[in-house]
């Protein structure tokens, strides 16, 4: 038997372990008529029986009794019920005995004979001690939730933020399942974001469309049927809020409790509340976040193809190095913010190229040594041009070096080895296997097999080897999935950016 805590509207419940009937009935009856809730047991056996199907505040027991005296009875509560309160009584009062009471978790000890006012003073004390820990429990619990839900609130990104919320619930509240849905406005949409205990996991990630109807009825009908839960659930065991933020609902949480389960008290709905709050910003500035992230990202792709675009020979170049450059980083192991920076990284490589004119950057033959320079001066016009985003500080290592070269013969800052930043390495071998394979005003692509003789004739002069072999490795056994469909015209990659999953600027 779980022994919730009372709430301060019930009753203190009492448990009266006496093996003499006049002690018992004394106690029992002035405890009754004082407001408690009396139980009697007559050892701690018994005791422990009525223990396992009735939840009690507060134990009063006799030292010595037949068959489970009272300590055995103290060591058994602190054993199987921590939350309880015991109260010795003893006829026998040495300083030992008390002391071990005590030590075995008794919250004090009367010596018999007692008076009545003693026996009330002493129940109250432990009553009053109970509810101040309880007070202090609940506070403890309040701020836990609230330090948690401020690094949920923190988090920016979705996933993370719905899996600390659910674990954080969870632990809380143990219901027997819990869900959570999230709106999206623009869509129209209720979305299931989590799903978790019995019945069976519904499909997270469903959507359904949202009816716009006054209340929240409908919210939690719709919701009801994103979980697919058909049958009603009795209000004391299901605890569901709308979810709302600046005067909005963001979304439903949803948990409910079996009957064989307590059902949701005053004190769990209002921690609730609580951290609906904290949920409902969380959700919802992930949800901004995650917009803006994908605004942004496709902001950059059209910047993108329009560098690309201005040389009908590198239409889906930066698209086709981004894919290289991310896949060889997934390969070698980098974490996410790394491969996010490639990500931008192969987009952005060459934004440079807007500071070079036409007449260089479109010119069909070798160049002059002077137009070389200017030419080459686009690493750093990238950097120059990207420096004002702060949340893409970590692609202008890539931009600024993706044509060094490992011998140190690069530009433009003739770096050598591990001086270039292993992005740039990266970058560097995706752009120039792109650059090989596609037509040039100048050449036809080479083949694949060409193109892979040319990396290994660069091994270790030009490009990192360790970098190469495994590049290598990749587009041997992924060329047809790594290749964007041919031609890659302007149009093809906006659809194409449409289609990435839901990217991640970098953090930094
Ligand atoms: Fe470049």
């Amino acid at each position: 038997m779980s022994h919730t805590l009372s709430t301060s509207a019930d009753p203190v419940r009492v448990l009266i372990v006496e093996d003499d009937p006049m002690v018992s009935s004394f106690c029992a009856r002035l405890l009754h008529m004082k407001g408690f809730a009396v139980k009697t047991a007559c050892n701690g056996r018994e005791a422990l029986d009525i223990l396992q199907t009735h939840p009690f505040d507060l134990v009063l027991t006799d030292l010595q009794m037949p068959e489970m005296g009272g300590m055995a009875l103290l060591r058994e509560l602190r054993e199987h019920y921590a939350d309880l309160d015991a109260i010795m009584f003893t006829a026998y009062a040495t300083v030992d005995t008390a002391r071990e009471a005590l030590k075995l978790g008794a919250f004090d000890y009367l010596t018999k004979p007692f008076s009545v006012d003693e026996l009330e003073r002493t129940v109250r004390r432990a009553v009053e001690w109970r509810r101040v820990r309880q007070e202090r429990q609940r506070l403890s619990e309040v701020v836990a939730l609230y330090e948690i839900s401020q690094t949920f609130t923190s988090t920016l990104d979705t996933d993370t933020a719905v899996r600390e919320i659910v674990e954080l619930l969870w632990r809380r509240f143990s219901p027997a399942a819990l869900s959570l849905s999230l709106v999206h406005p623009e869509d129209h949409e209720l979305e299931l974001l989590a799903h978790r205990g019995t019945p069976a996991p519904t499909l997270v990630g469903v959507r359904v469309p949202l009816r716009q109807e006054p209340g929240y009825d409908s919210l939690f009908e719709q919701h009801a049927q994103l979980i697919n839960r058909r049958e009603p659930v009795a209000p004391s065991h299901l605890a569901r809020l709308v979810l709302r933020s600046n005067d909005r609902p963001v979304g439903v949480l949803d948990l409910i409790r079996t009957p064989d389960q307590p059902g949701f008290d005053s004190d769990d709905r209002t921690l609730l509340a609580i951290c609906a709050s904290q949920i409902a910003a969380s959700l919802d500035n992930s949800r901004l976040y995650r917009q803006l992230k994908q605004q942004n990202l496709e902001t950059i792709v059209a910047l993108a193809a329009a560098i690309d675009a201005r040389d009908p020979y590198t239409a889906g170049h930066s698209l086709q190095v981004m894919q290289y450059a991310v896949r060889l980083g997934e390969v070698v192991g980098l974490e996410h913010d790394r491969i996010e920076a490639l990500r931008y990284g192969g987009l952005l490589h060459d934004i440079g190229k807007i500071g070079v004119p036409d007449a260089i950057l479109l010119k069909p033959m070798y160049l002059s040594p002077e137009e070389m320079e200017i030419m080459r001066a686009h690493a750093v016009i990238g950097v120059e041009i990207v420096r004002g985003i702060k949340a893409l500080r970590a692609v202008l290592p890539i931009i600024r070096y993706h044509h060094e070269r490992i011998d140190g013969a690069g530009y433009p800052d003739g770096l050598s080895g591990d001086q270039i930043p292993l992005e740039a390495r990266i970058m560097a071998i995706a752009d120039a296997y792109d650059t090989m394979t596609s037509d040039r005003a100048y050449r036809r692509a080479m083949s694949q097999e060409e193109a892979i003789a040319e990396l290994q004739r660069g091994r270790g002069s030009q490009w990192d080897s360790g970098l190469i072999d495994r590049f290598i490795e990749l587009v041997q056994a992924e060329s047809h999935t790594l290749r964007l469909p041919q031609p890659r015209a302007v149009q093809a990659l906006r659809d194409q950016a449409a289609h990435m999953p839901n990217i991640e600027l970098p953090r930094f």
